[in-house]
């Protein structure tokens, strides 16, 4: 029986607007509050930065101050207004990068530097002076490609490649840094830097930029305290807040910086609030704006036809994001127009980050490609941790399986429906009481028994760990914390308290390295008590969500490890819960398996850690649509590993809707179906046999695919490839496909264009390429691209195109979950190119433990020119006993052949069965029967 309140919360009367804005009574208007979140005036430092207007910089650049080391360039910049004094470091480093730092020389206190998401420190690439004049520095960056050229007043930075202007910093001088002070009444704080040509004598001049700097430094409301609603956010450090512009000529394309529910392409934020970072729980998110949502990753790419480039600005506070350019609303016509006629501007984007404490720590990623940049951003935070096999299955998740019955046959309408399926979820009811690492104890009473009929099934199972804990003496866990004094403290040194699930809550201090450490060990199959090896875990929350906090968050004053506010940390809290439970999944296995870990929250780094999911969307056409771009959004900051919740989370999905968002899911990284504790049950088989059949065609479509699936993860892993990409990323010259979003690329091989508009009878497809070819990998249909077309639809189109000049392996035997497909034969889907030829990839390995580290695995090419295909190995380190064989090939765009052969290396001929389709162009060849990791030549004469 479904309820319509989440069991076992009966908040108190003064909570319960609270448990009202929580549940679903007001689903018909599906809206987020707005006034629940802070506009860039509502949050005064955004305010306060916001106001300053483009225009000369106040601050110089002291070229007589430089310092130059192997890797390092030191300045002195100087606020002419306020002599205030910073440093800035300039580094070289390996790659096509470079790292700018900007930070107080002489802080009050020192500013939060971000730990724990670079890998370690980036490596150098030698700085050299190349040129200098009287206002003019000139360095060569680690090669004679990039220079930067550092202006002395007013402050700037330009990095040239070639003879390019790429990027300049500071150019619109927006730099501005609040230095940490003492409050007014207290301030006894002198200027620490004589300006420039200071003899010692105060005159005239000197006297008005005192008066000047007493301007610049007075204290506005907000500053010292600000109120927002209820609460109130004491601000013992005062102002703190940076910001920086960077100028990006030639640049019109600009995309990054998730999360928020918007197109790919990021609008100019001129008439609009900035884009906002601020890890949120929002609820019901509203679409198309640049309000912030669960996680944050602060890295912008820009890209043109020329190059790709990156800004990585590494920084866990709130941080806002203005956006312009000079040709936004221009048409394209009137573009053009200045194209051919000369004279007109280049296009040109600006940036420009806002951040309310910390420093500025800013690097260019200089590409020029977009996998070079891909790479780069790799380097500093690490790629796609390379997920278990089993969790690139389909996932079934609601909110909630009631017990441990309801689990048993839902699981049973799996088999019974010759549906495949992998995971089985549980949400936060099956916890005692919302206790984590528990049970309930009537409706979960033998949590092994069931993992271990699951275990039977082999299929995995995932329950939901939070990081709020109930306040609870009775409770093992919160006692441990309390007494270790591991959770985060209020401003007044007691632990912080707040609501969530569990009614009163207290929040594990993640940021601390000890805490964390003991948080993993509670996954200890003796610490967790009913967990077995088939048991993963879900996170949630770790915004950090508090229900009664400022934004439904955690008090910005609220203290961590080390002393630091939670201003400074909170956008790296969802992290550091997610890396957490990783290592604690790996621990308890002995440091052999692979974790699987889905969070809510994240920051750059993330993607080392698990899955991420685009948290509470609704059971609406357009939450459908926008679930592309917010994956596309997130694979270009190297999370790969993500999904939306497939028929939408709140309300009710008519069946063509649901059906549509299987198809869709399918073809995205994390395929998840969930539903709202109040939604009415929709597991596959409830919406007909009509439906059921499509539902059923989708899942063996994903399954069928899952070694290409597979072998992409592990390209992301190893080469920091993005699973799934923009078109652009794989066509980077054809400007058509610069902003489009309702179509992608998996890998370089797949092009997707699900169908996301109801009663659809039709959709748009533009195939990029010139010289391209593609073809419908259900009819193999032949298209040359570019082209656009109108492809009718039906009800079980799913449109999906295979590029010509790829190789595709799958496993087309449907069976009950992925792990047993793992000895399966493989089909190769071999699409030609107009050259007839085509290559492709398979990674193979266990599927679940570390030991592809130690080189049990199989990495295989196979490449298809002059009517012969090769496999080989790609590396040859690897090593990986399988029992899988080759059971066809399948050649798409092919003339037929009179004979087909196998040989293996230094082996006769053995002739092969092959049929021809002369309608489709398509030739199968069958039982080639040859161990897939054999190297092996298929002929055709
Ligand atoms: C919020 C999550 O986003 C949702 O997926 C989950 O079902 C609920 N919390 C309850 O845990």
């Amino acid at each position: 029986m479904i309820t319509t309140q989440p069991q076992g919360v009966t908040p108190p009367i003064r909570l319960l607007g609270v448990a009202l804005l929580f549940s679903t009574f007001f689903l018909p208007a599906l809206s987020v509050d707005r006034s629940n979140f802070k506009t860039c005036d509502q949050s005064s430092f955004c305010k306060r930065q916001r106001k300053l207007e483009p225009g000369s910089s106040p601050y110089r650049a002291v070229l007589g101050s430089a310092k130059l080391s192997a890797d390092k360039l030191e300045i002195q910049l100087i606020d002419d207004k306020n002599q205030v004094s910073l440093l800035l470091e300039v580094f070289g480093l390996n790659g096509n990068m470079t790292r700018i730092k900007i930070n107080e020389i002489n802080p009050l206190k020192p500013r939060y530097e971000v730990p724990d998401v670079l890998l370690g420190t980036p490596i150098p690439a030698n700085l050299q002076v190349t040129g200098q004049d009287d206002n003019t520095l000139e360095l060569s960056l680690g090669g004679a490609e990039h220079k930067l050229l550092v202006t002395g007043t007013p402050f700037r930075l330009d990095i040239l490649s070639g003879r390019d202007l790429v990027l300049s910093v500071n150019s619109r001088g927006l730099l501005h840094f609040e230095r940490l002070r003492e409050r007014k009444d207290t301030d006894t704080e002198k200027t620490d830097v004589p300006p420039e040509g200071d003899d010692g004598n105060p005159g005239e001049e000197e006297a008005t930029k005192e008066e000047e700097s007493k301007k610049v430094d007075e204290d506005e409301p907000g500053m010292w305290d600000e109120t927002f609603k209820t609460h109130t956010d004491t601000k013992p450090n005062g102002p703190s807040s940076v910001g920086l512009d960077f100028s990006l000529p030639g640049f019109e394309h600009v995309y990054g910086i998730p999360e928020h529910a918007d197109n790919l392409r990021l609008r100019t934020t001129e008439s609009t609030d900035p884009y906002r970072l601020y890890n949120l729980d929002v609820f019901q998110y509203e679409l198309y704006n640049t309000m912030a949502l669960y996680g944050s990753v602060p890295l912008l790419l820009a890209h043109n036809v020329q190059r790709t480039l990156g800004i990585f600005w590494l920084n866990a506070a709130e941080t806002w994001v203005d956006i312009s350019s000079n040709t936004a609303g221009k048409t394209l016509l009137g573009k053009m127009f200045q194209y051919i006629h000369g004279g007109g501007e280049t296009p040109q984007t600006d940036v420009r980050w806002m951040s309310e404490s910390g420093i500025i720590d800013v690097f260019v990623l200089l590409g020029p490609t977009p996998h070079d940049v891909f790479k780069q951003y790799a380097s500093l935070t690490g790629t796609q941790s390379l997920p278990p096999y089993f969790s690139l299955g389909y996932h079934q998740c609601r909110w909630n399986y009631n017990d441990e019955d309801d689990v048993r046959n839902v699981d049973a309408g799996f088999d019974e429906h010759d549906l495949p399926y992998d995971v089985i979820w549980l949400d936060i009811e099956h916890a005692d009481g919302k206790r984590y690492f528990t049970w309930d104890p009537h409706k979960f009473p033998t949590p092994k028994d069931m993992l271990s009929n699951l275990k039977d099934k082999r299929r995995k199972m995932v329950a939901i760990v939070d990081p709020h804990i109930k306040i609870d003496s009775g409770y093992r866990i919160h006692n441990e914390i309390r007494s270790r004094g591991f959770y985060v403290k209020n401003k007044d040194g007691g632990d912080y308290e707040g609501w969530c699930w569990p009614g009163s809550a207290a929040y594990p201090d993640f940021t601390n390295p000890e805490m964390r450490a003991w948080w993993s060990s509670m996954f200890a199959y003796d610490q967790y008590e009913g967990s077995t090896e088939n048991l993963f875990v879900w996170n949630d929350m770790n915004e950090p969500s508090v229900f009664n906090g400022p934004e439904v968050t955690m008090h910005k004053d609220a203290i961590h490890w080390g002393g630091w506010e939670h201003r400074d940390i909170h956008n790296l809290y969802g992290l550091y819960v997610q890396k957490a439970t990783a290592d604690g999944l790996i621990q308890r296995s002995g440091g052999k398996e692979r974790p699987f870990v889905l969070t809510r929250a994240f920051f750059a780094g993330s993607q080392r850690y698990g899955a991420v999911w685009t948290g509470d969307n609704a059971a609406e056409w357009d939450h459908l649509k926008i679930s592309i771009p917010m994956c596309l959004s997130l694979s270009l900051v190297g999370i790969s590993f993500c999904g939306a919740d497939v028929g939408g989370f709140f309300k009710n999905p008519e069946t063509e809707l649901l059906v549509r968002w299987y198809q869709a899911g399918a073809y995205q990284p994390f395929f998840r179906a969930h539903a709202h504790l109040d939604t009415p049950r929709r597991e596959p088989w409830l919406h007909g046999d009509d439906n059921l059949k499509l539902i059923r065609e989708v899942l063996q479509q994903r399954y069928a695919l899952l070694p290409f699936w597979y072998t992409e993860f592990y390209r992301a892993w190893r080469d920091a490839e993005p699973v799934m990409r923009p078109l652009w990323v794989e066509f980077p010259t054809d400007v058509s496909t610069f902003a489009m979003d309702d179509q992608y690329m998996i890998g370089s091989a797949l092009l997707v264009h699900p169908v996301t508009e109801a009663n659809s009878r039709g959709v748009q497809i533009y195939l990029p390429g010139v010289g391209e070819v593609f073809y419908d990998v259900h009819s193999y249909q032949k298209y040359e691209a570019p082209q656009s077309f109108y492809l009718p639809v039906t009800s079980s189109s799913i449109p999906v195109y295979q590029r010509g000049g790829t190789i595709i392996p799958r496993k087309n035997r449907p069976r009950r979950s992925s792990d047993c497909m793992h000895d399966d034969p493989f089909t190769l889907h071999v699409a030609l190119n107009l050259q007839g030829e085509a290559r492709g990839e398979l990674f193979i390995d266990d599927g679940h433990s570390f030991n592809y580290e130690q080189n049990e695995f199989l990495y295989r090419e196979f490449n298809y020119s002059r009517g012969e295909l090769k496999s080989s190995s790609l590396d040859p380190r690897g090593n990986f006993e399988t029992s899988s064989w080759l059971e066809r090939v399948i050649i798409i765009g092919a003339s037929q052949p009179t004979s087909v052969t196998l040989s293996l290396l230094g082996g006769s001929e053995t002739p092969l069965e092959f049929e021809y389709d002369a309608h489709t162009s398509v030739i199968t060849v069958r039982k080639p029967g040859v161990n897939i990791a054999a190297d092996f030549t298929i002929s055709l004469r």
